[in-house]
């Protein structure tokens, strides 16, 4: 910033050019930095309002070509937070209420300037007050907002949850229709319905504010899925090159947060060239040093996967470059301006960065980097108790946030989890899958599905262990429980570390 641009900005409105360069050198004389401007017309006073912009206006009361009245309706109506004072030689004390009451900040007589300084601080001051209590209130605003989408989305996904996986479970029928043709459209339709509640999930991970669970993924199995979704959306004059990494890269990270991250990055280049164009996917392994993290960044360096959707479009100005992220902005006429803020999310969810390239005329290119795992196999979300080695574990529990956060757990252990809301859903699922290797099941559900679904586990001859969540409610359905060899108790609030163990346990078991 210069110095021009840092001094206050001071318009006079004063007929008399002696009393104007008084009334400065007593600002002057004071200390106060500024640039002034003096007007005396209706006209010159509105061009300055807008093209000199000031921060403070000092009007007369009467001038022969205006009125100081005048000069404050305008100021109001133009600038309403602008710090306004009269100064004049005539001001009874009526006059002086009245204006006041009119909006102005303030009245000084000119006899007695020396007040002026003070009371031009002082309006300057409030001004700035203001001006952070509205930005304080515009940015609380903008947090309830966020709240009560996250309030939307967790309803909106727990809606769909219950829509989709019927349609899974139905589908999966299918799959064994004597016709290949229903078979092949069967399987379509599994996959879009997977999909459908993998992003129920990540929307319901998101609105908790808490982690997707992360996999280690192959990056050409990522962009592969992502070349078959674009496959379906790109408009036909743009063109799609994918560059995909050496065949065994793997990063850490959710496949379906990363795809739809891709996806927006995409849809925003191809949206970007609507004469046509190239659009173009590629995935590269980069060495990061400290030099590369911008301040307020934590500083990571080291193996980075680069993944960077560049396009041959209009390009952005520096202005909408500064605000990409920011929620709802868009410049399009049907957009959201949540597609980049969605993918900042993700991909800061996966330790990483984004780095945008573009100018006007000459195309856009964002760059993801995602943190690379480390040769060494210990996985960051990995508990070092109780490793799985893919044993299927069938996860029935009522309470969704509790069902998503300990399956997340057990997964990300290495344990093959199908995971279900009641007991009718465990049923199907054992129905459609056989029977798991262990049951992990909260007492507290509505116990007769509780133990009509421990019946059934009995009367389908299951033998592995079952894994009951309770409290001290334990000792009263102990009773109430079919004699099936294995039932272990885990206390409730439930201590993953324990839980791991356990499970470690009973699938040594198993194997033994
Ligand atoms: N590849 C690009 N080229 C040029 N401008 C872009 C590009 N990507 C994003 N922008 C600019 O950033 C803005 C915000 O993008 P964002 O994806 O967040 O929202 P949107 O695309 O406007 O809306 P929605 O994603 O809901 O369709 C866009 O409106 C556009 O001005
Ligand atoms: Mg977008």
């Amino acid at each position: 910033m210069s110095d021009a641009e840092e001094l206050l900005r001071l318009l006079l409105v004063e007929d008399s050019e002696l009393d104007a360069e008084l009334l400065l050198d007593r600002l002057e004389a004071d200390g106060l930095r500024f640039t002034a401007r003096r007007v005396d017309t209706e006209s010159g006073y509105v061009e300055a309002l807008a093209a000199f912009a000031p921060g403070v206006v000092i009007s007369d009361l009467a001038m022969p070509e205006f009125s100081g009245y005048r000069a404050l309706e305008l100021a109001r109506e133009r600038a309403p937070g602008l710090p306004f004072l009269f100064v004049s030689g005539a001001m009874g004390e009526e006059a002086a209420i009245d204006a006041l009451r009119r909006g102005a900040t303030d009245y000084v007589l000119k006899q007695n300037l020396a007040r002026l300084p003070s009371a031009v601080r002082r309006a300057l001051k409030e001004a700035d007050e203001r001006r952070a209590r509205e930005q304080a209130e515009a940015e609380l605003l903008r947090v309830q907002r966020y709240e009560s989408l996250a309030l939307l989305a967790s309803g909106l996904s727990h809606d769909l949850r219950n829509v989709l996986q019927p349609i899974a479970m139905g589908v999966s029928m299918l799959r064994v229709a004597a016709d290949d043709e229903v078979r092949r459209i069967g399987a379509l339709i599994e996959e879009s319905t997977q999909r459908g509640l993998d992003i129920v999930d990540s929307m319901l991970s998101f609105a908790r504010g808490s982690r997707a669970a992360a996999h280690r993924l192959q990056v050409g199995a990522v962009l592969d899925g992502l070349a078959m979704l674009l496959r379906g959306s790109l408009p036909r004059n743009v063109q799609l090159e994918i560059d995909p990494p050496p065949p065994a890269t793997e990063i850490e990270g959710n496949a379906t947060e990363l795809q739809q991250a891709l996806l927006n990055f995409c849809l925003n280049g191809a949206q970007a060239m609507p004469a046509g164009g190239t659009l173009r996917v590629r995935a590269e392994e980069r060495q990061l040093g400290a030099a590369f993290f911008a301040s307020g960044e934590p500083v990571r360096p080291g193996r980075y996967l680069r993944i960077a959707v560049s396009d041959t479009g209009h390009g952005m100005t520096a202005a909408v470059r500064e605000r990409l992220f920011t929620a709802f902005f868009t410049t399009k006429e049907a957009g959201t301006g949540l597609g980049l803020m969605s993918c900042r999310r993700i991909i800061a969810n996966h330790g990483g960065l984004i780095r945008v390239d573009s100018s006007p005329g000459s195309g856009s290119t964002f760059s993801a980097y995602l943190p690379m795992p480390a040769a060494t196999p210990d996985a960051p979300l990995s508990v070092p108790l109780g490793s799985g080695h893919g044993e299927r574990v069938l996860i029935v529990i009522e309470r969704e946030s509790k069902l998503v956060m300990l399956r997340d757990l057990v997964e990300a252990n290495g344990y093959a989890v199908t995971a279900v809301d009641n007991g009718t859903l465990a049923l199907q699922a054992i129905e459609r899958d056989g029977l798991p290797d262990i049951v992990l099941m909260d007492a507290r559900m509505t116990l007769m599905t509780g133990v009509r679904t421990a019946s059934r586990l009995l009367e389908m001859d299951y033998r592995g262990p079952l894994l009951l969540i309770a409290g001290p409610e334990r000792v009263s359905i102990q009773g109430d429980l079919p004699p099936l060899p294995r039932i272990r108790f885990i206390d409730r609030p439930v201590d993953p570390h324990e839980l791991l163990r356990v499970l470690a346990e009973e699938s040594a078991l198993e194997q033994a």
